[in-house]
């Protein structure tokens, strides 16, 4: 199978002596959806900012990261081209999401950037064509109303549907969402990831998403990556993660990824995996 994302070796250490991420290999197939969990701290925005090329690892490693084959950053060096194979990623990461003074339409044409001449988008000379790729990827994510409207206007769960929007019209083959839905209600959060779900499998996109809560990596994404500490303590169905499964994992702190009902003492009885679904349901 040929690979979306490989992993290989990859250490940080903070300037501060962290060891935020200790040996990382990873190898996420096209077209694949997988949830990246793992409490507060865990490393998994590091690890996400590593895969974007934001972030070098450790000098010296033997790490490398790829994206569609293409090397992002190898040794700890980022690479010359990296530019380039970001024009093929994605990120719906909060902090760099949308430009707050300019309109929605604005910000999902800037994805067309990589393709367009740079000073003809920094004008807003977009071609109709080109604003009409907008407009349907604003359509797609359900928000084509808001299309005028300041991105700063939009609400939390809008403003993670316009980065989406913007992945699209970017062509990304591989999106990277970081906790896209942490700050999201019930409703929001279940529109954002069926999005993600649907770019997915219409369009083949392959799609890692950090998440939180286990139920929504279980209900939406077939694989999932665990992280505590910086290391991958589990890679595989997501539907394997029972609560029992997790307080392996993570001892104590496997509350944070439970919802209430599953974390209170009488509820540590084994429970199959679909039972997690029926608490998040109920907790709804
Ligand atoms: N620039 C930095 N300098 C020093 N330490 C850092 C830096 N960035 C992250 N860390 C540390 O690395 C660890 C992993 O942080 P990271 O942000 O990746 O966690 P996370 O899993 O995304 O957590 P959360 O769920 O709270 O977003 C934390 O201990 C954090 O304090
Ligand atoms: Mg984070």
């Amino acid at each position: 199978m040929s690979h979306a994302i490989t992993v290989n070796g990859l250490n940080k250490h903070f300037a501060n002596g962290r060891h935020a991420l200790c040996d990382i290999n990873l190898q996420i197939g096209k077209g694949e959806m997988v949830a990246l969990i793992g409490a507060s701290g865990s490393g998994k925005s590091t690890l996400m900012r590593h895969l974007a090329g934001l972030v070098a690892a450790d000098k010296g490693s033997a790490s490398e990261i790829r994206i569609n084959g293409d090397i992002v950053q190898s040794r700890g060096r980022i690479a010359r081209d990296v530019r380039r194979v970001r024009a093929g990623v994605g990120m719906v990461f909060q902090q760099f999401n949308l430009v707050g003074r300019l309109p929605v339409l604005t910000n999902v044409l800037v994805g067309q950037l990589h393709r367009t001449h740079l000073l003809r988008g920094l004008m807003g000379w977009f071609t109709r064509h080109e604003r009409a790729q907008a407009l349907d990827a604003l359509k797609r994510v359900g928000i084509a109303e808001q299309a005028p409207q300041r991105a700063s206007t939009l609400s939390g769960g809008q403003q993670q549907r316009a980065a989406i929007a913007r992945t699209l019209v970017q062509r990304a083959q591989v999106v990277l969402a970081d906790e896209p839905i942490a700050s999201l209600d019930p409703e929001s959060s279940r529109r954002v990831m069926e999005i993600l779900t649907r770019i997915n499998r219409e369009d083949g996109v392959t799609v890692l998403v950090s998440l939180h809560q286990v139920e929504m990596a279980l209900r939406y994404c077939p694989r999932t990556v665990a992280l505590h500490q910086g290391k991958v303590v589990y890679d595989g169905p997501s539907a394997a993660l029972t609560p029992d499964m997790l307080r392996t994992l993570y001892g104590m702190q496997a509350d944070e990824f439970l919802s209430p009902v599953e974390a209170t003492p009488q509820a540590q009885a084994p429970a199959p995996a679909a039972n997690l679904g029926l608490v998040m349901a109920q907790a709804a």
